[in-house]
């Protein structure tokens, strides 16, 4: 297993790590087709940047709509990068992504589930119609280190794992900002000409929602995380934090509505304060903030009937919850 040699954001030229990547990028296609997803996530979004600068007409951009993104995102995306000169489609393929998690409640084989359905069963369909032989993928080193430490297995990681993407999935995969960290692609971003809106766009997990909901990710479920979630990203965009969101527990707790029992929801909000996600701490955020986020939960999103503020660090928690 090659070892990857890290670029840190301090020793970073980002001009010339965009010329690099576009030539390395060109040399390895060559005349040939390439494909990539967009998921409007900083790091698919250099990806596509310098795909697209390296390859023009022969990269093909699909945004793959798996039913479980934030609220509006995936024409939200398109049109941005529509402003941008750069075509992307949108596949929908929500239900193949609710099938493949139907009754699946284990972190770990949830990963795996959308880990196949979308390099397998999405993906491999999409290359094999094209004829693309190379995928170009956000991969970043914080991915790799969680996945080969044991502690979350990142969807986009493999080879590391000992997985030949080509003989798995039928196609090689390009990992353009594989030596960077957040804050270094965050600093490519700015370069190549992405608005501030997508280089400083806040993290956001590969397994989407059915990260934010602990047990089974069903529709249903997913509607709800993702109501909370637009709340809680509206009342904390003001803060600057790192990454703030919304989780969906599995265990319920006895609440009262209308003066009767509520064995009601749980939503817990998570907001941290971190450089490059390796460490992380809760944001000491005002008591108001707080509050006015608990009454617009309880009063928009149907059934919830708690919701907390969680004070771990990272060590020992992980960002998300699943
Ligand atoms: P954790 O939860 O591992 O998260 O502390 C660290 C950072 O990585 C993001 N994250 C993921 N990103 N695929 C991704 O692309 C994943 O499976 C995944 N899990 C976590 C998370 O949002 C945080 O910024």
């Amino acid at each position: 297993m090659a070892e990857v040699a890290e670029i840190k954001s301090v020793d970073l030229n980002p001009q010339e790590f965009i010329e690099t990547q576009i030539a390395d990028i060109a040399r390895l296609v060559g005349g040939g087709t390439a494909i990539n997803a967009l998921s409007g996530g900083v790091d698919s979004s250099v990806v596509t940047m310098l795909g697209h600068r390296a390859l023009g007409d022969s990269l093909k951009t699909y945004f793959i709509d798996n039913g479980i993104m934030r609220e509006g995102e995936p024409q939200r995306i398109v049109n941005l990068f529509k402003g941008l000169g750069v075509t992307v489609e949108i596949v929908d393929a929500k239900e193949k992504f609710f099938n493949a998690l139907k009754g699946i409640t284990d972190p770990e084989e949830k990963r795996e589930a959308i880990t196949q359905t979308f390099y397998k069963d999405v993906f491999g369909r999409l290359v094999r119609a094209s004829g693309a032989r190379y995928l170009l993928q956000g991969t970043i080193l914080t991915d790799i280190d969680e996945t080969v430490a044991g502690i979350k297995r990142q969807h986009n990681v493999f080879e590391q794992l000992g997985i030949n993407p080509e003989a798995a999935f039928g196609y090689k995969i390009i990992e353009p900002v594989v030596q960077l960290r957040k804050d270094g692609v965050r600093k490519v971003a700015k370069v190549l000409g992405l608005p501030e809106s997508i280089y400083n766009r806040m993290p956001f997990p590969g397994p989407a929602l059915s990260a934010r909901v602990i047990g089974e990710a069903t529709p249903e479920r997913i509607a709800l995380v993702r109501a909370a979630t637009r709340i809680v990203e509206e009342e904390l965009r003001s803060t600057g934090a790192f990454q703030y969101m919304a989780i969906l527990h599995q265990d319920r707790v006895t609440g009262m509505r209308d003066g009767k029992r509520d064995f009601g929801l749980q939503i817990e909000i998570r907001c941290w304060d971190s450089v490059d996600a390796r460490l992380a701490a809760p944001t000491r955020l005002p008591y108001e903030i707080l509050d006015a986020l608990a009454r617009r939960i309880i009063a928009e999103v149907a059934g919830v009937a708690s919701v907390t503020y969680n004070i771990t660090t990272k060590p020992p928690s992980t960002m998300e919850a699943v």
